[in-house]
């Protein structure tokens, strides 16, 4: 038997058609939400996916500024630069597109952004309210995870949720949300000793350690759920997952591709974000 695929594609598009008509309605009223991205230099995997987010503001009737600046731009001409957008009325988001060249510190420009239009859920204030279970901008990808779960049908409260990686983009606040959906969860990562025995255990299994096909069906319970957060680019130019989906997809329950599973939930809940900052700031 094999597991039924959990599609980010389809449920990212029911819930863009969501956001595309709320965004008209708002309009309507004199209010176009903004989102300001900024690119420093020409990483290619970082200039597709600002593409993305550009082509996706257009998609959704969003209003959109791409700022791209020469990989020389100094700290201080970016800083300036986000102190601008955080002053502009018609920008509600501002996502600054990691990672940053060297000569940058990224903290200090994550800090510098207004907490109310950091879209990306990376500012202190906003890690802080996450982990207190405030209401804050969450961070998209862990925020895609945890909507494909649910619109899946899938329960979380009272399952064993086992997160394999803990970097502060997906596997920390990933764990933090799905103890927010009462399940009860247990952190992997490169240094855990004898981690088959734990994963196995795992009904939701979410993996983000950054290594192409790490686990296979060695790891995982018959049934689990599988979440993949990885998008790993082989030497041969393909895309691959952190799962062995061939090899998984034999034992698991309902596991997500790679790609056309967690990647398409990221944009979309940047989109829900930029949505949800301009309804809070207006105007
Ligand atoms: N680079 C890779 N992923 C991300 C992300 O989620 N946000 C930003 N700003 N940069 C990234």
């Amino acid at each position: 038997m094999t597991a039924p695929i959990i599609s980010g594609k389809q449920v990212s598009e029911e819930i863009r058609a969501g956001l595309r008509a709320e965004v008209e309605a708002l309009v309507k009223q004199g209010l176009t939400p903004g989102l300001a991205v900024i690119l420093v230099g020409e990483d290619p995997a970082s200039q597709v996916y600002v593409r993305n987010k550009e082509k996706a503001c257009h998609d959704l009737g969003y209003y959109s500024e791409v700022h791209r600046l020469a990989a020389s731009t100094s700290q201080e001409e970016l800083l300036a630069l986000v102190d601008k957008l955080n002053r502009q009325a018609n920008i509600h988001g501002i996502l600054v597109q990691l990672p940053l060249p060297r000569h940058i510190d990224e903290k200090s420009v994550i800090d510098a952004i207004a907490v109310e239009k950091d879209v990306d859920g990376f500012h202190p204030v906003n890690v802080g309210n996450l982990v207190i279970g405030d209401d804050s901008l969450l961070p998209c990808t862990p925020a895609g995870v945890i909507e494909l779960i649910k619109r899946t049908g899938i329960e979380m409260s009272g399952k064993h949720a086992v997160v394999i990686g803990r970097s502060n983009i997906v596997g920390k606040p990933v764990s933090l949300l799905l103890q927010r959906e009462n399940a009860t969860v247990t952190m992997c990562h490169s240094r855990t000793a004898n981690m088959k025995e734990l994963t196995k255990q795992a009904d939701i299994l979410v993996v983000a350690i950054g290594k192409a096909n790490f686990v296979d069906a060695s790891y995982v319970k018959p049934g689990a759920v599988v979440i993949d957060v990885g998008m790993n680019r082989l030497d041969n130019g393909k895309l691959a997952g952190d799962v062995d989906f061939e090899s998984v997809k034999g034992v698991s329950g309902p596991i997500t591709p790679v790609p056309g599973g967690v990647g398409p939930m990221t944009i979309t809940m940047l989109m829900n974000n930029t949505l949800i900052a301009a309804k809070r700031l207006g105007g």
